[in-house]
C-alpha cells in the first residue's frame, strides 16, 4: 500500500508535537507562554520521543484571532519573546535532534500590517489597495457589501472603510475575522511578497511549514454571488468544489513555487525541508491534490477527527485515506487534535451530537462524559498511532486534557464567539494554558496573578508531574505509543485490514507484523478469533485484555503476530 517505501524522509513518519506557544509554558510571568518557555520544556519534549515541533504563530499581532492576524511576518511578538530567543530556541532543538516547523499565514494578515494600513490609506484602484479585495459596495449608495459570501467565524465577509476625511469608502474582503483582510493572490507582487518571509525564515534554521488554509488563498476574481455557506447546507468549514474560494485550480501554481523554493533549500543545505498544508476540503481524493509530487510534501488529514468513536467509520476511513493518499504518492498525515477542535477526551465523552469542529462547549451545553472521554480518545489514538505515515498531537492531548468546557463568558477572546453572538462557544475551551505541576501557581504554567485563559480547578489532576510519575497515566501511554511505533518502524509499514466475523464494533488491521483491534462498542468483546498465539505488545488502557480474549469496552491492543 505504501508507494513510498524505499527512500523515508523524515516527515513521512514523524510524529510532530503543536505547540501553542501562548498557552505552553511562561518563562517570564506576565501570564503568556513564550518562546523561553518552550525552551525550558525541551526535556519534557525530548523525553516524550517526538521527532519534530510545530508552532502556532508568535509573530506580532494585536491579537483579533489568536496570533493568525500577522501584523508582521518577519518579526516576534514581544509577548512571545525576541530573536535572539528564537534562534536560542531552534538551535537547541536542533542539538537535541527536534525539527521546528513553524505556521504561515498567507490568505490574510492583520489590519495593522503595513500594506494593509497603506492600502487603506490610497485611493480606490491603487496599487496598494490592489494586494487585498477591495470593493465599492452595492446598493444606491454603496451601503451594501459587494456580495453575499460569510465569514467563517460567522456574520458577514466584507467590511466598509472610511476615507480619510471620514466618509464612507470601499469594501474590503476577510473570510474570517475583520481584523483579517484577504490577500489578493492574482497579484504577483503578493506572491512575491510570502516567497520573501519564506525564505527569511528558512535562513534562520525552520524546517518547515505548517500552511495555514492552504485551500482558500485563490478566489474567483469575479467575486460571484455563491450561495452555498450562506444556505446554511454547509459548514462553511467544508467547502465543495463548485465555490468561487475554496481549491481553485489557480492555488496548486502557489505551492508549485513554494515547493520549488523549498526542494532549492534542501539541496543548498542538505537537510531536508518540508511543509503541511492545512487544506479543509472534501472528498479526500480532492484535499489530496495538495499532496501532489510537485506541491506540498503532506497536508492534514483531518478526517478521524470528523467522525466519532465508531469502528465501521474508522475502517472506512483509514482505507479511503490511504487510498487518496497513495494515488498522490504522499504519506498519510494523522490528526485527532488541534487549536481549533473540542479535544478529543471532551468530544468523545458525547454518545452523539459531539460538538462541530470549530464549534466548542459551554456552561450551558450538556456536559461530556469525562471518563468515558479519556478511555475513547486513549483507545482512538492507540489505533492512530499503529497507521502509516505520520502522526500530529497537540499539546496536552499527551496528559488526556479534556476542554475547559464552563469558561464563562468574560474570559472568551475567540472571534467565532463574538460573530455568533454566542451561538458558537468557539475554541477557547481547547486552548486553556497547560498544567504541569499540581502543586504550583497556575499548575506550573505561570507565576502571574493570572493567565491570558483561565485554568479550571480539575486540571490540577491531569498535571504532568503526577503524570510523570504514574506508570498507568495517558502521559505514560503516550511515551510507549510513540517509541513502540518508532521501534516497528510502522510509519512505513503497510496496513492490512482483517476481514473478521468478531462484531462490527471491533476494528482490526494488521501493520507489518503487528496486529491492531479496537473495541469501538460500551461492552467488552470477545476477540479470540484474533488473539490466537499473539503476545500482547500494548493497550490503551491497563485492563484491556481480559483472560486473553476478551477485549474491553472502548480500549485498544497492540499484538505480535
Ligand atoms: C486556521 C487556523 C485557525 C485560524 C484560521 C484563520 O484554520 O488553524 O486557528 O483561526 O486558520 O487564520
Ligand atoms: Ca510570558
Amino acid at each position: 500500500m505504501n508507494a513510498h517505501n524505499n527512500k523515508t524522509h523524515w516527515w513521512e513518519t514523524a510524529t510532530i508535537y503543536q505547540i501553542y506557544p501562548r498557552s505552553f509554558n511562561d518563562s517570564n510571568d506576565d501570564g503568556i507562554g513564550d518562546l523561553n518557555g518552550i525552551r525550558e520544556r525541551i526535556p519534557y519534549l525530548k523525553n516524550l520521543g517526538i521527532d519534530a515541533v510545530w508552532l502556532s504563530p508568535f509573530y506580532k499581532s494585536p491579537g483579533a484571532d489568536a496570533g493568525y492576524d500577522v501584523s508582521d511576518y518577519l518579526s516576534i511578538d514581544k509577548a512571545a519573546g525576541d530573536f535572539p530567543e528564537f534562534d536560542a530556541l531552534v538551535s537547541e532543538l536542533h542539538n537535541n535532534d527536534l525539527k521546528i516547523i513553524i505556521d504561515i499565514v498567507p490568505n490574510h494578515c492583520s489590519i495593522e500590517h503595513e500594506l494593509f494600513l497603506k492600502a487603506l490609506a490610497s485611493a480606490p484602484g491603487s496599487a496598494e489597495r490592489e494586494l487585498f479585495h477591495f470593493r465599492d459596495g452595492t446598493g444606491e449608495n454603496g451601503e451594501l457589501p459587494p456580495n453575499n459570501w460569510k465569514s467563517h467565524f460567522g456574520g458577514n465577509a466584507w467590511t466598509q472603510i472610511t476615507n480619510p476625511n471620514g466618509e464612507p469608502d470601499q469594501w474590503y474582503l476577510h473570510l474570517f475575522d475583520p481584523g483579517q483582510p484577504d490577500f489578493n493572490w492574482d497579484n504577483p507582487a503578493v506572491e512575491q511578497y510570502f516567497l520573501d518571509v519564506l525564505e527569511f525564515w528558512l535562513e534562520r534554521g525552520v524546517d518547515g511549514f505548517r500552511v495555514d488554509v492552504a485551500h482558500l488563498l485563490s478566489k474567483d476574481p469575479l467575486l460571484p454571488n455563491w450561495d452555498g455557506p450562506a444556505n446554511g447546507k454547509q459548514h462553511p468549514d467544508f467547502p465543495t468544489q463548485d465555490s468561487p474560494m475554496f481549491g481553485r485550480d489557480e492555488v496548486h501554481n502557489i505551492f508549485r513555487s513554494w515547493r520549488e523554493l523549498l526542494d532549492k533549500y534542501s539541496s543548498d543545505t542538505g537537510t531536508e525541508k518540508m511543509m503541511c498544508g492545512e487544506v479543509c476540503v472534501q472528498p479526500l481524493s480532492w484535499q489530496a491534490q495538495w499532496a501532489r509530487p510537485d506541491e506540498m510534501h503532506t497536508v492534514f488529514n483531518f478526517s478521524l477527527l470528523e467522525i466519532g468513536f465508531d469502528s465501521e467509520a474508522w475502517a472506512t476511513t483509514i482505507s479511503n485515506s490511504l487510498e487518496a493518499f497513495n494515488a498522490v504518492g504522499a504519506p498519510t498525515t494523522w490528526v485527532l487534535n488541534n487549536h481549533d477542535v473540542a479535544r478529543s477526551t471532551t468530544r468523545l465523552g458525547y454518545s452523539e451530537g459531539y460538538p462541530k469542529p470549530g464549534d466548542g462547549v459551554g456552561p450551558d451545553d450538556p456536559q461530556p462524559d469525562i471518563e468515558k472521554g479519556l478511555r475513547r480518545a486513549c483507545a482512538a489514538v492507540s489505533t492512530l498511532f499503529a497507521l502509516p505515515g505520520s502522526v500530529y498531537i497537540y499539546q496536552g492531548e499527551e496528559l488526556g486534557l479534556p476542554d475547559h468546557t464552563t469558561l464563562s463568558a468574560q474570559f472568551r477572546n475567540d472571534p467565532t464567539y463574538f460573530r455568533t453572538a454566542g451561538k458558537r462557544i468557539g475554541r477557547d475551551g481547547c486552548r486553556i494554558p497547560l498544567p504541569w505541576n499540581s502543586t504550583e501557581k497556575n499548575f506550573g504554567f505561570s507565576d502571574a496573578d493570572s493567565t491570558w485563559l483561565p485554568q479550571p480547578a480539575e486540571f490540577d489532576t491531569y498535571s504532568a508531574n503526577l503524570q510523570e510519575r504514574d506508570q498507568d497515566s495517558t502521559l505514560q501511554l503516550y511515551k510507549l505509543l510513540i517509541k513502540t511505533r518508532k521501534n516497528l518502524n510502522l510509519g512505513s509499514s503497510t496496513l492490512r485490514m482483517i476481514d473478521h466475523n468478531v462484531s462490527p464494533r471491533i476494528l482490526a488491521f494488521t501493520i507489518g507484523e503487528t496486529t491492531v483491534v479496537m473495541n469501538t462498542d460500551d461492552r467488552p468483546i470477545n476477540i479470540s478469533e484474533l488473539t490466537q498465539e499473539k503476545q500482547l505488545i500494548l493497550a490503551s488502557i491497563p485492563e484491556a485484555l481480559v483472560n486473553e480474549h476478551w477485549l474491553a469496552a472502548e480500549s485498544t491492543v497492540w499484538l505480535s503476530v
